[in-house]
Formats: structure tokens, C-alpha cells, sequence
């Protein structure tokens, strides 16, 4: 059974004219003025617009959608208006949110026409981002189907023919499709997407992929054994399920810059012996969320053929609990020879990352980021919709926030403060100590420990245990369950690389 979710509905760009549309529905973007720029809908339903909306409570704030009944104003039988805030503060992730919303209303409707003033690329790519993410659903183990979706979504845009246009159209589908299959893996019940079948599925997608640029290569338990992987094996040992090491590899012809990814895949997260309360591993499926988003994001690169080396290493295994598993108190010979011992075996991320870290670097890459779900503590200092960004590289630190926020996703930087480097080199048994004996500063301190396999390479570490997994309810275009995370931040990180916007030294 495939992994992935149902087709979406197909997105096209179009420059007619939003009152003259005959789709079964017309979104509409309306300011707390009540207008709607570009687009003339509210001068087509003439005075009566703004007090007909005002009777439904709608005010043009973000996150408000109203459907009125066309009654001819305009060719649409159904409009529906989504509010998008202050008529000169709309940028584009409000338009990505208002789409998203606007989608969410959609009730058995075949075809949707999208009146958003999508003036420049980056408008129209968020949108087509908005609506493909705002509708999406994993409905995989759900035997009857939501057969309500539309089926085909129309952009209007003034400029729909221009060469910028279209490749935005692509850029935004190409995006969104990274982002929802991030959600399907995260999504997938942990049994279900063992180390195994998570490998099996990267090699059906690098092979559908733009081959031959995209090489994949995997490792199992023998061939970890025999590269010295310990972090990895000691992680997998408790588990029926052995761990994988996929190597995922874009080389375009000419690449301007190397960057290696690395993500934490730990397809289920126990805590080992270390065990977790029953509660706190309900969501631990997502603990493979960074694996997830750094495989989507190159695919994604390679589909939009920047001109960037990736290599690309996820870190998967499954954390349980058997006669085999790691204790306490054992000591694990990472790759490179650096020893470590094994204070909680809840603290599995940093050890299969510490292995993929040190693989980055014998690539020689100019930049190394890695992604993980990696500390509670990442949530109760940042919350659950922001990550936390640290790095052995100031401007960096500097700079991911600022890439990550043009995109619409949330991250902060955080400090590897020298109190936490001491400490992880505090043990008397191997050479670094896997876990901080204080419940404090988790964050920092696990990003210490990874600093020590990064050597002198630039690197950045992206902490999404709060942003990666949704367990409340649906917001904009972040569903319930999986989110993707990262994956527009990382995409945005290379084709700045590409635009030579960041520096590469
Ligand atoms: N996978 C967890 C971190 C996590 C917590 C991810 C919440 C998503 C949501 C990680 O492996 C873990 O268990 N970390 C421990 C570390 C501690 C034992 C040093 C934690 O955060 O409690
Ligand atoms: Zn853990
Ligand atoms: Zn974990």
C-alpha cells in the first residue's frame, strides 16, 4: 500500500476576469475596507457588499470567510469571501493563509475560481502553496473517502501567460507536493513505515525523481556495522525493525555551492529503556519528521534543478525496547571513532545524527544543516509553532530566521553557550557524555553534543520537536498530525545558495 495521500485537485493559472468566472465557486480576497482589490467583485455586488458581509459578521480580518450567494452579481453562483486584513499590510503569507482558509470552506463544488490580487511570482506561489496545503488530507486508513474535494482550482492572475507567472505556478506546486509528502510519512502509523519500508519508499521516489542527477544509496544493519555507525546500531538494537542510512544525492551540472542535509529518522520513539510515559509517546511517529523534510526537500531542489549540490543523509531506526537494547550507562563508538556514553536512551536523536554528521562532513560540503525533532525543551522554551536555529556559525544563526520568515515558517535563534560544551565533555568513562545530568538548557546542550561531529564545516541545526507534528486542531494551512515543517525554509536556504544571497564561506 503506497505511503501517500489521494490526488489533489489540479491548479491552473488563468487571466480572466473574477466577475465573469463560471466556476461553481468564486473565492474572493476582501480588506477590512471591504474592498476587493483587483478584482472588482464588491463593485459588481455594488452598495449592498459591505452590509450584506457586515449581516454574516465578517470584517475582512484574516481568517474570516463568508459565503454569499452570488444572486448574478458576478457568473459564480457561490462566492466565497476570505478576509485578508489591512488593504495596505497584505503580504504574501496572508495571501497563503486567506487560500488556505478559502479552500477549507469548499463544499461539494467541482470547480473554484481564486480572485486573490496575486500581483507579483511570489504571490502566486503562495497561493498555489496555500490551497494545496490547506486542502490537504490523509485519509489512507479511512475506508470511506471525502469524495468532496474540487476537482480542478483556477488561479486568476493578470499576468497568468508571462514566463514568471508559470514559473511560479510550478515552483508553488513543486513546494507543496515536498511539504504533503513530509505530512504522508510523518503521518504514517509507526508500524507501518519501519526503517525498511521508509528507505524502500526513498528509492521508489528518488527513482521517479529527476533521474540521473538523483542517486540513492542505502545502508543496512551490515553495512552500518561494517562503516562503524554506532550511534545508529546502538539506537536500533532494541528494535526487530534494524535501522537504515539513506544517502539521497543531487549533482547538477554546473552546482555553484555544496550543501549536505541531515535529518533525525527515528520512525518510532519509545525512549528505549529510558521508557516514556504512555502519553508523550502517542505522537512519536513524528520523530522521524526531519528525515522526512530534508528527502522531500532535495527532491524538490532536484525537480527545480537549482544549480546546488545536495547530499543528503537520513538517520533512520526505530527506538524500542528489547534483550538487545542500549543501557544506560553503555558506552557507543560513533563513526570516527569518538566515544560516548549512553546516559538516557530517550536521547536517541543526537546519537543516529552524530553518525549522519560525520558522513556530511567527509563530504566536504560547504554547509551542513541538520533537522531534527530532537528536545522537549525546544517546545517549552519556543512553543509548538516555532523552531529553535542553532549554530557554530553566527551569521547563519542570524540568517535562517530571516529565510525562514520570507517563506512564512517560524524559527528563532538559540544559543551553544560554553557552560553546555563543558559539560558534554564531562564524562569519565568516554569522551563525550550523551546527556545533560540537569533537566535544564536541553536544547543547547544537545546542540553542543552535535557540534562536537561537525568538525570545522559550517553547520546550522534546526530543533522542530514543536513545529513538526500538529496535535491540536487545524489552523490555515497546517492541518492536524504531520506539517512538513521546514521543508519551504529549506528549499528557500538553497536557492539563495544558488542566487548566491549566502555566502558559502
Ligand atoms: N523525540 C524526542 C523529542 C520530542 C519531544 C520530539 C516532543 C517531539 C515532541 C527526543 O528523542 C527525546 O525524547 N528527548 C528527550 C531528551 C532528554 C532525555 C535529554 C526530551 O526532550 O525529553
Ligand atoms: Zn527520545
Ligand atoms: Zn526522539
Amino acid at each position: 500500500m503506497s505511503t501517500q495521500s489521494p490526488k489533489p485537485p489540479a491548479i491552473t493559472l488563468s487571466a480572466a476576469k473574477a466577475t465573469a468566472s463560471r466556476s461553481d465557486v468564486l473565492v474572493v480576497g476582501v480588506a477590512t475596507d471591504m474592498s476587493t482589490p483587483n478584482h472588482g467583485v464588491a463593485e459588481a455586488f455594488g452598495r449592498g457588499f459591505a452590509p450584506l458581509l457586515s449581516t454574516l459578521g465578517f470584517e475582512g480580518k484574516p481568517g474570516q470567510v463568508a459565503k454569499v450567494p452570488s444572486a448574478g452579481a458576478v457568473k459564480a453562483p457561490l462566492v466565497i469571501a476570505v478576509g485578508v486584513g489591512e488593504p495596505d499590510a497584505v503580504d504574501a503569507e496572508c495571501l497563503r493563509r486567506a487560500a488556505a482558509n478559502a479552500i477549507r470552506a469548499v463544499r461539494n463544488s467541482a470547480s473554484v475560481a481564486v480572485a486573490l490580487a496575486v500581483t507579483d511570482p511570489g504571490r502566486v506561489q503562495a497561493v498555489v502553496e496555500g490551497l494545496r496545503l490547506g486542502g490537504y488530507v490523509y485519509d489512507r486508513f479511512k475506508s470511506e473517502k471525502d469524495s468532496d474535494r474540487p476537482r480542478t482550482i483556477t488561479v486568476l492572475a493578470d499576468k497568468a501567460r508571462g514566463a514568471d507567472a508559470k514559473a511560479a505556478l510550478e515552483r508553488g506546486l513543486v513546494v507543496a507536493r515536498a511539504v504533503e509528502r513530509v505530512r504522508d510519512w510523518v503521518n504514517t502509523p509507526p508500524g507501518n513505515l519501519t526503517p525498511a519500508v521508509f528507505a524502500d519508499d526513498v528509492v521508489a521516489f528518488g527513482a521517479a525523481a529527476a533521474a540521473p542527477k538523483v542517486s540513492v544509496t542505502v545502508w543496512d544493519e551490515t553495512k552500518l556495522a561494517k562503516e562503524r555507525c554506532g550511534g545508529m546500531l546502538g539506537v536500533g538494537a532494541g528494535s526487530d525493525s534494524p535501522p537504515r542510512l539513506v544517502r539521497l544525492s543531487y549533482k547538477p551540472r554546473k552546482p555553484v555551492a555544496h550543501l549536505a542535509l541531515v535529518g533525525k529518522g527515528i520512525t518510532f520513539d519509545s525512549g528505549g529503556l529510558s521508557l516514556k510515559p504512555g502519553a508523550s509517546m502517542m505522537t512519536m511517529k513524528c520523530d522521524m519528521a526531519g528525515a522526512a523534510s530534508v528527502l522531500a526537500a532535495t527532491l524538490a531542489i532536484a525537480e527545480l534543478e537549482l544549480p546546488v549540490r545536495i547530499t543528503c543523509f537520513a538517520a533512520m531506526a526505530e527506538n524500542m525496547v528489547n534483550g538487545s537494547a542500549t543501557r544506560p550507562g553503555d558506552v557507543l563508538t560513533i563513526r570516527g571513532g569518538k566515544t560516548v556514553e549512553v546516559h538516557n536512551t530517550d536521547a536517541e536523536g543526537r546519537l543516529v545524527l552524530a553518525d549522519a554528521l560525520v558522513l556530511a562532513g567527509e563530504a566536504k560540503p560547504d554547509l551542513i544543516v541538520d533537522v531534527a525533532t530532537l528536545t522537549g525543551a525546544c517546545v517549552v522554551a519556543l512553543g509548538d509553532r516555532t523552531a529553535g536555529v542553532l549554530s557554530n556559525d553566527a551569521e547563519l544563526r542570524r540568517q535562517i530566521p530571516d529565510i525562514a520568515a520570507s517563506v512564512g515558517e517560524s524559527m528563532w535563534p538559540l544559543p551553544i553557550t560554553e557552560e553546555m560544551a563543558a559539560k558534554v565533555k564531562s564524562s569519565e568513562l568516554a569522551d563525550v557524555r550523551q546527556h545533560n545530568p540537569k533537566p535544564v538548557g536541553g536544547t543547547l546542550y544537545a546542540a553542543a553534543f552535535l557540534r562536537e561531529f561537525v568538525g570545522d564545516t559550517r553547520w546550522a541545526h534546526l530543533d522542530i520537536a514543536g513545529p513538526a507534528f500538529n496535535d491540536t486542531s487545524a489552523y490555515d494551512y497546517t492541518p492536524k498530525g504531520g506539517t512538513g515543517a521546514s521543508v519551504r525554509t529549506l528549499v528557500e536556504l538553497a536557492s539563495r545558495l544558488a542566487d548566491g544571497e549566502l555566502a558559502t564561506t
